[in-house]
C-alpha cells in the first residue's frame, strides 16, 4: 500500500541527481574520473572561506546566528543594498522556493523560460502552483513573450541570467522595458547564480532594481559557482526589504549554518579568489569552444561557466560514452534537448581530457553507425 499523497506531488519528476563520483567509479571500473557536469567552481573553494571555516569549527555546538547578521551586513555595505533587504538561504535554491512558498496560492501561476533551471517548475508544482512556460527564442529568454504569458493570476516570474543551460543573458533596456510591463504587484525573481562570469556590458544588474515599488524584483546570488562552496549550501536574494518582511516569516529561523555563514563571509573579501576564477574559466571556455569547433560540432556562445554543444547522436549515449573514460558531464534530455550536452569549463587538464574523450566517443560512434 503506498502512502496517500497529493496528485501534484506524485505526479513530481525528481531533479535528476547523479551518483557519487566513488559511486560512479567502482560500477565502470575506472578511476581519477573528472566532473564537468554541475557548473563548480574548477579550483577549489575559496582559501580565505577555507581559513575562516577552520577556526570556527570550535563554535560547531552552537546554533548559527539566524540573522546571519556579519554576512548580511557585509552583502549590504559591499553592494549598496538594503541591510533588512537581504535574505540568506540554504543555496540560493531555498529563496526559490521560499519566494513561491511565501507568495503563492495553489492554482497560481509562474512564467518562467523554457529550458532554464529544473528547480523552478519542481517548486512551483510541490506548492500546487501552476508553471507557465515561455519558450526561449533563438536559445535566449524572449522577455517579450514572457510578459505576454502574464495572467491576473500570476504571482511570479522567473528570469534566469545569464540563463541555464543556455549560458544567453537579457539586455539591460529589454529586461526595464519588460519591467515596466508587469503588473505592479507581481515579483520578478532575477535569478543571477552566474552573473560573475559575464562579460558582456550590455546586461542589467539585478541589485539596480530592488528598490522599484512594483513589480518586485527579487535577486538571486550564490556562493556555490565563483566562490566555490557548492557543498556549503549558501546563497542570498537581496529585495526590497517589504518582500524580505514576509520571506522572514516563512524561512526556517536557523536556515544556514554557521560554517556556511563564516566562509560566505570571508569569500566575498576573497578578490583575488574571485579573479583567479573568472580568468581560469574564460580561459577554459576560448579552448573548449576552440576545440569543439575543430571537432564540427556546434556549440552556443555562452556569458557563463557552462555551455551547450549539439551532437549527432541521442546526448545520453555521449554521456554513458564519456562517463565509461572516466568524463562526466551532463546529457540535457531531461531538458528536453536531448540532442545536447552541457559542460562547465574546467582545469586545463580536465578540459583537455574532456576534448579527447569526446573526440573518442565520436569516432568510434561513426565507427559503429
Ligand atoms: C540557474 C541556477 N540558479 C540557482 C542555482 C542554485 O544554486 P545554489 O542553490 O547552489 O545556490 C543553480 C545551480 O546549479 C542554477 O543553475
Amino acid at each position: 500500500m503506498k502512502p496517500r499523497v497529493p496528485e501534484h506531488i506524485a505526479s513530481l519528476i525528481p531533479y535528476p541527481p547523479g551518483k557519487p563520483i566513488e559511486e560512479l567509479e567502482r560500477e565502470y571500473g575506472i578511476a581519477g574520473s573528472i566532473k564537468l557536469a554541475s557548473n563548480e567552481n574548477p579550483l577549489g573553494p575559496s582559501p580565505r572561506a577555507l581559513q575562516a571555516i577552520e577556526s570556527a569549527v570550535g563554535r560547531l555546538h552552537r546554533y548559527p546566528d539566524g540573522s546571519g547578521y556579519y554576512l548580511r551586513k557585509r552583502l549590504s555595505e559591499k553592494h549598496a543594498l538594503p541591510f533588512d533587504g537581504i535574505v540568506l538561504g540554504n543555496g540560493s535554491n531555498e529563496i526559490i522556493e521560499l519566494a513561491i512558498r511565501t507568495f503563492l496560492l495553489p492554482g497560481d501561476e509562474v512564467v518562467m523560460p523554457a529550458p532554464s533551471f529544473l528547480v523552478y517548475k519542481l517548486a512551483v508544482q510541490t506548492m500546487g502552483g501552476k508553471a507557465v512556460h515561455v519558450p526561449l527564442k533563438d536559445f535566449a529568454i524572449d522577455l517579450e513573450q514572457t510578459s505576454r504569458a502574464v495572467t491576473p493570476r500570476t504571482r511570479i516570474i522567473f528570469v534566469n541570467n545569464p540563463n541555464n543551460p543556455t549560458g544567453t543573458i537579457v539586455s539591460r533596456a529589454g529586461f526595464e522595458s519588460f519591467l515596466d510591463g508587469i503588473p505592479r504587484e507581481t515579483i520578478v525573481v532575477l535569478d543571477e547564480a552566474y552573473i560573475e562570469f559575464n562579460r558582456d556590458p550590455d546586461t542589467p544588474r539585478g541589485f539596480d532594481y530592488i528598490d522599484r515599488r512594483g513589480p518586485y524584483v527579487v535577486v538571486l546570488r550564490t556562493f556555490s559557482k565563483a566562490y566555490g562552496l557548492a557543498g556549503l549550501r549558501i546563497g542570498y536574494g537581496a529585495m526590497n526589504p517589504a518582500v524580505a518582511d514576509y520571506l522572514n516569516r516563512v524561512r526556517q529561523p536557523f536556515n544556514t549554518g554557521h560554517l556556511s555563514q563564516v566562509a560566505a563571509l570571508a569569500a566575498v573579501d576573497d578578490e583575488d579568489f574571485l579573479e583567479q576564477t573568472r580568468n581560469a574559466v574564460w580561459e577554459g571556455m576560448r579552448y573548449l569552444y576552440t576545440e569543439i569547433e575543430k571537432l564540427g560540432l556546434p556549440c552556443l556562445p555562452s556569458q557563463a561557466n557552462f555551455f551547450l554543444i549539439e551532437v549527432p547522436v541521442d546526448a545520453k549515449r555521449v554521456f554513458e560514452a564519456m562517463l565509461a573514460q572516466g568524463v562526466i558531464i551532463r546529457p540535457m534530455n531531461s531538458y528536453g534537448m536531448s540532442r545536447h550536452i552541457r559542460i562547465n569549463a574546467g582545469l586545463p587538464e580536465e578540459n583537455e581530457r574532456f576534448v579527447k574523450a569526446l573526440k573518442l566517443t565520436l569516432d568510434n560512434l561513426k565507427s559503429s553507425a
